[in-house]
């Protein structure tokens, strides 16, 4: 116990039992651990839904494992969890309820918040969404002009774009073929001028989507895009009724944007951001691939849901995942972690991550206020990994960082494709399981020389091994198992911030930057006075200003 009366996570028993384990373990040689348990491969599996679970390639004994659930135990994290799952306000910091999880409970569940069961609003609004959704498919909401919809803009950020975007992309074969999906999100002009540029104005829908409906990038998107609809239209207001909808929890900011609020789709408080794509922000989705296919995809979601919540520790996927990021993260030093799909569906999956891992974890103050003494969040990257194999691969292979990496992969194709391109798909997962195996089990310089490659080439060629993976693979990538999939990883970060003792859903880290935004602008213009600017800043803005001509 400290001298303020806190024990602090780095001071308990449990901390320091793994700590003295990673002493002992050394350096942990997956060939060895392999050659002792034969079984590894096959034993160290679990499943959950349709998502098979490969932990085998783990620096870990099964004492690793044993002493991480007791660290678990200690934090109290089911503790935690529950507390979420029954609505309490565990995002302490800004006073919410956290509960994305009734986002895809089922009609008759019972969930409240301050002794209000949310359910039925929640299936109010998905109930509203799919009348929109069918009439937007279906062709009887039409533009201002009595036009068909062909097109449909999302305008948002964060939250408010990359789940959306990504599921579009990862369900992409099970998207209305006629219908023009796009997502703006910059506020670089130049985002918006590309969506829109191709597009006819009397067949487009903006979907406004904005959980406060102050963000700024937002809202000057959506003010240029109203402007290019009405230029597009001869500048009838009306027009805006048909072509713009919103999505929001602050109905008086739409209304006063503008946009009827009959059009508005809603959500709550306690939805983050970065756990929205299930709640209204999915509608430009649920437009693309129907109502139907949404409700499977919230059913995966349930599905991993129940399994975190009433899953032992033992087989508790979502726990083992977080845990196994906890001892890289603070056992090892890792500070990275690669998410490497073999899909090129999910080809934006790693940048959905970031944000919900990154601005979830990345936190240096513990929920008691105080500077945390350990390791918090790690980097999230990735691509799709064999674009991946043929750039930085070669880092995570023979560089001096331990990368642990998240290999996620399916058995089949997508129906779409034809004979001949399915029959790439051995093709890929031959790559697939092949990087795993190079990367747990490496090369020896033995293996090497008996190549007969030089000796002066014989440590270049050699791989050490002992890269940590998780191997996760389904039969497919349908709307349930996408589902599974981003429940799987919002556990997994909810367990880290659990044991970090950190509100992992708070986002305060980027405020500083939006007020510093706005002051700046005003300085960028001719003539303005920039006395206020800090030194660096000031002679940076002069020299924009003399590029810019001003
Ligand atoms: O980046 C900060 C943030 O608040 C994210 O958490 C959020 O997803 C994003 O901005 C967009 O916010 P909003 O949906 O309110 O426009």
């Amino acid at each position: 116990m400290n001298a303020d009366g806190r024990t602090r996570l780095n001071q308990t028993p449990e901390w320091t039992a793994l700590a003295e384990h990673r002493e002992e373990l050394g350096e942990v040689r997956l060939r060895e651990l392999f050659a002792a348990d034969p079984d590894r491969g096959a034993g160290h599996t679990l499943q959950v839904g349709d998502l098979h679970i490969d932990y085998s390639k783990h620096l870990v004994t099964d004492e690793t494992l044993r002493l991480l659930r007791e660290l678990a135990a200690a934090v109290d994290v089911f503790g935690l969890r529950d507390a979420m799952f029954r609505g309490e306000r565990i995002n302490t910091t800004e006073d919410r309820a956290v509960l994305h999880t009734a986002l895809r409970a089922p009609r008759d569940a019972v969930i409240e918040v301050d002794g209000e069961n949310v359910v039925p609003a929640v299936h109010a609004v998905l109930d509203k969404m799919a009348g929109f959704a069918e009439r937007v498919r279906s062709g009887e909401w039409t533009g201002h002009t009595g036009r068909r919809i062909r097109n449909v803009v999302n305008i948002g950020i964060g939250g408010s774009d990359l789940g959306p975007a990504m599921a579009y992309e990862a369900l992409r074969s099970y998207t209305a073929r006629d219908l023009t999906v796009r997502f703006v999100s910059n506020v670089d002009g130049a985002d918006l001028h590309e969506a829109v540029r191709d597009l006819d104005p009397a067949e487009t829908l903006f979907i406004v989507a904005s959980k406060t409906f102050t963000t700024i990038e937002t809202i000057t998107n959506a003010t240029s895009a109203r402007s290019w609809l009405l230029d597009g239209l001869g500048g009838d207001e009306k027009a805006v009724a048909q072509h713009f909808v919103a999505l929001s929890t602050n109905a008086g900011k739409v209304a006063g944007f503008g946009i009827d609020t009959a059009n508005m789709f809603e959500f709550w408080d306690w939805v983050g951001g970065r756990y929205s794509f299930d709640s209204a922000i999915g509608l430009s989705l649920m437009i693309a691939i129907g109502p139907d296919r949404f409700r499977e995809m919230l059913d995966g979601f349930h599905l991993v849901d129940e399994h975190f919540r009433t899953a032992p520790a033992e087989s508790n996927v979502p726990l083992l995942l977080g845990l196994l990021g906890v001892w890289y993260g603070n056992f090892h030093d890792a500070q990275s972690h690669a998410v490497l799909p073999y899909s090129h569906y999910l080809s934006k999956f790693a940048a959905y991550l970031q944000q919900l891992d990154m601005e979830s974890n990345g936190k240096h103050v513990g929920r008691d206020g105080t500077e945390v003494e350990w390791q918090t969040g790690p980097v999230v990257w990735g691509t799709p990994g064999t674009n991946g194999q043929h750039a930085y691969y070669q880092l995570i292979h023979q560089g001096t960082k331990l990368i642990p990496a998240d290999f996620i992969g399916f058995a089949r194709p997508v129906d779409e494709l034809s004979d001949e391109l399915a029959s790439q798909h051995d093709l890929l997962m031959a790559n697939f399981f092949a990087q795993t195996q190079a990367l747990a089990f490496g090369k020896t310089p033995e293996e090497v020389r008996a190549e007969g490659v030089p000796e002066e080439l014989v440590a270049h060629k050699t791989f050490k091994g002992d890269h940590p993976t998780t191997t996760i693979l389904a039969k497919e990538l349908t709307p349930s198992v996408l589902g599974q999939l981003v429940a799987l990883y919002e556990h997994k970060v909810f367990v880290q911030g659990a044991v970090w003792n950190i509100d992992s859903f708070d986002q305060w880290g980027v405020e500083l930057g939006k007020v510093l935004a706005k002051r700046v602008e005003p300085a960028l213009t001719e003539g303005a006075d920039v006395a206020g600017l800090d030194g660096s800043t000031r002679a940076l803005v002069a020299t924009y200003r003399e590029l810019r001509g001003r």
